[in-house]
């Protein structure tokens, strides 16, 4: 039998994410080894095991599809539970009984595709000695330990495509828009995103916004001869003194959105300008991955397999200086990439009259 490795995808799905499946099976069928990808994320990984070959015929032609081939999930019995220190916890039997599908199944590492959830948990099965490498993911582009993750550049395409539409209607109405984003605890997408489709102000986590400052801002534009404004937001953008916007959405569970239409509410209020709220939504994680996330996406595949062929094991693959490398997941996990105000991007946008509503 050939030596196999596992691969497989979890938390929210994202662009790009095929186009690893597609360069971990290349890669590693060129050392001769079986790609096994587990279905559903770690849920696979349970007895009697859920899984698939994967194998160059079966993911021809797949680089260029939104989502995964082989399924994901941000629930089920390898979901991170905060426990002491503010480590995710899964349950030792659980893990057990992952180690032993792997072992009969005769896999000998596995690549975990995910977000820090599925790092901190890829980091608990490396230290229980299941040898597991990392392949970062999130369309948020919010971890501190890879410059850039693959599925951010096509969210801001899809961003910036939503705002070109948004704008032909908004002028034609002299109406404000406002365009609610993702991005929870960082603005990476509402900002560059907002700058790709000129949008007039960008509200994000990192910069907490007032809004009489920001009507301010629109009715000068109004008084400038700008009748429209487009306002992109993030949907963990704050405002001074106020909160996030979250909704219940089961008992003990909370979501976030709804701040948009909570600014749109606000700025008609404040600049009896008619407002209307755009929520992008699920559109900006779903769809064909752009090419930079295509050959992002590869090269984190590839690079997966070499990683797991030199035997760095609790190894995740890491984009740093053009170069695909490899940090420790124990050092990558728990630490988020935030925008700083002062940085060079958010000065840019400072420059060509993006308001952040300070
Ligand atoms: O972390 C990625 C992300 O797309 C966030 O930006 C967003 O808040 C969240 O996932 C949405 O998750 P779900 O698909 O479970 O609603």
């Amino acid at each position: 039998m050939k030596p196999r490795i596992g691969v497989l995808t979890s938390g929210g799905d994202c662009p790009g994410l095929n186009a690893v499946l597609r360069g971990v099976v290349l890669a590693a069928e060129k050392l001769g080894w079986e790609v096994v990808g587990f279905k559903d994320g770690f849920e696979g990984l349970l007895p009697p095991g859920e899984f698939v070959i994967l194998d160059r015929a079966g993911t021809d032609g797949i680089m260029s599809l939104g989502g995964t081939i082989i399924g994901t999930t941000n629930r089920g019995h390898f979901i991170a539970k905060v426990g002491a220190g503010d480590r995710a916890v899964v349950a030792a039997d659980v893990i057990e009984k992952a180690r032993g599908v792997l072992a009969s199944i005769g896999v000998q590492s596995l690549i975990i595709v995910g977000g820090d959830g599925s790092m901190t948990t890829a980091l608990q099965l490396q230290e229980a000695g299941i040898n597991c490498i990392g392949v970062p993911k999130t369309i948020d582009n919010d971890l501190e330990a890879t410059a850039m993750t693959f599925g951010f550049d096509s969210a801001v395409a899809a961003v910036a495509d939503a705002l070109d539409r948004l704008h032909t209607t908004a002028t034609s109405h002299k109406r404000v828009m406002v365009l609610e984003v993702m991005g929870r605890h960082a603005g990476w997408i509402a900002l560059h995103g907002g700058i790709a489709g000129g949008a007039d102000a960008i509200l994000i986590p990192e910069i907490p916004f007032d809004y009489e400052k920001l009507a301010t801002f629109i009715n000068k534009r109004s008084a400038g001869g700008n009748h429209s404004s487009m306002v992109v937001v993030a949907e963990g953008a704050t405002p001074k003194d106020g909160q996030q916007v979250l909704h219940q959405t089961k008992e003990g569970e909370y979501r976030f959105g709804g701040i948009g239409d909570v600014v749109a509410h606000e700025l008609a209020a404040r600049t009896g300008k008619e407002t209307r709220c755009c929520v992008l939504g699920h559109l900006q994680r779903g769809g064909p991955p752009t090419t930079l996330d295509r050959i992002l996406g590869t090269r984190f595949g590839v690079q997966a397999v070499q990683i797991a062929n030199e035997g760095h094991f609790g190894s995740m693959v890491s984009y740093q200086n053009y170069q695909v490398q490899h940090v420790s997941i124990a050092d990558a996990v728990n630490r988020l990439r935030l925008v700083q105000p002062s940085s060079q991007m958010v000065q840019t946008a400072r420059e060509v009259d993006i308001s952040f509503g300070e």
